[in-house]
């Protein structure tokens, strides 16, 4: 451990150990500079759909500010058992099965604690979404790297999940389709694998959705909590952050088996105890209303998808076409350096940002991400720099 001097004396290990972020370094640097075209955001660039907003004002405006029940207003979960009945072939009681959380990723960390003591361990996606990591080690869990390769279309390979599981002290697994960084879409038959393999092992699947509305070229999102026998071994979860472009609303949930919901309702009770309540109203209209602005919203990713996966591959950075999401995962042309030095120099020479591969674990070197919730005409432009520079 590093020696701390003044204040920082005083800050727990548990902070030191946190992985340092290069990114964070390098939108440090970008924001120093004029002209920088971002590839970074991990949220839409949409509003929020009008309908969503005039409900929040209203409720507002009528007192809708104290505290709810610490899983959610009824109200608000019964509107969800309804649509992940319809559109997540999820069956659940509303009031025992499903908690509504301060987005998914509070329903990530209560589903960890729920499920994962100490000294335990739980499967990861590498390349994955930073945080699974991050969560994993604040609470002193293991996480275990299961390493995704792009020959296997960066879906989770049984045989990689074997050589890295140590059976006694891992209790979980998390699995994110559509995924963030790689935009894949896992098919039902591997998720049948992964289903056979958590029953044989005991191990829940802890599934992040939040992207579940994103997917493209006919691909189909597949809730893995739907699958036959799977209803005691997942805790499904799912974003308005996303769906909705409503990530400052701070509004996810869950739903799962009811032991776990319970314990994770605890949780919540000793934590962040309710979800904001102007939130838990404006997602019921989110849910309710029309839902014209999604279509629109996935329409316009896929435009930009097309485009960028085209150009990338044009310019001699090979990728994956993904098949959800909104980012893409290219590999970094050969003979450079690493990601972190690629990333800087995309930067420095073309000032267009990307996110190193490695931000998302070590087996995401080799590989940038750039993500398309950005402006076509940004997108364009940015492309042409590269293209630029590359050649
Ligand atoms: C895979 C994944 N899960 C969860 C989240 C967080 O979602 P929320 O805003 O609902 O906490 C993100 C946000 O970028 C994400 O990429």
């Amino acid at each position: 451990m590093k020696e701390r001097s003044g204040v920082r004396r005083v800050i727990a290990e548990r902070e030191e150990e946190l992985p340092t972020s290069e990114f964070v370094k390098i939108v440090k640097i970008a924001e120093e500079r004029h002209d920088v075209i971002s590839l970074g955001p991990g949220e839409p660039d949409f509003d929020t759909p009008k309908n969503i907003i005039k409900v929040a004002k209203k409720k507002l405006d009528q007192g809708f500010t104290h505290y709810t029940p610490i899983g959610g207003r009824s109200d608000t979960k019964k509107a969800i058992a309804k649509k992940l009945k319809k559109e997540n072939k999820i069956d659940v009681n509303p009031e025992s099965q499903v908690i509504v959380t301060v987005g998914a990723k509070e329903a990530i960390l209560l589903s960890l604690m729920s499920l994962v003591d100490p000294g335990e361990a739980v499967l990861i996606p590498d390349p994955g979404y930073l945080p699974y990591r991050s969560m994993a080690d604040t609470i002193t869990v293991e996480p275990l790297s299961v390493r995704l390769k792009m020959e296997d279309g960066f879906e989770y390979d049984i045989d990689e999940v074997k050589k890295v599981i140590e059976p006694k002290r891992t209790k979980a697994m998390i699995l994110n389709s559509p995924s963030n960084p790689t935009g894949t879409v896992f098919t039902k038959k591997k998720l049948e694998e992964i289903a056979d393999f958590a029953i044989d092992n005991s191990l829940v699947v802890i599934s992040d959705e939040a992207y579940e509305k994103f997917v493209y070229d006919g691909s189909k999102h597949i809730s893995i909590g739907s699958l036959n026998g799977m209803h005691n071994h997942v805790v499904s979860i799912f974003s308005f952050s996303k769906s909705y472009a409503m990530p400052g609303f701070r509004i996810g949930y869950a739903c799962g088996p009811r032991d776990i919901i319970q314990a994770m309702t605890r949780l919540k009770m000793g934590t962040t105890l309710s979800t904001p309540t102007i939130s838990q109203l404006a997602a019921i209209e989110a849910l309710k209303g029309p839902q014209e602005s999604v279509k629109r919203m996935v329409k316009e990713y896929d435009r930009r998808r097309r485009f960028m996966w085209r150009s990338l591959n044009e310019m001699g950075m090979e990728c994956l076409k993904p098949k959800g999401a909104f980012y893409m995962f290219p590999k970094i042309p050969r003979g450079r350096h690493n990601s972190t030095t690629f990333a800087h120099s995309l930067l420095h020479k073309t000032k267009v940002l990307v996110v190193p591969g490695t931000e998302f674990g070590k087996y995401g070197e080799g590989f940038v991400r750039m993500s398309y919730a950005t402006s076509y005409q940004k997108i364009v432009k940015a492309m042409g720099r590269i293209e630029k520079v590359l050649k």
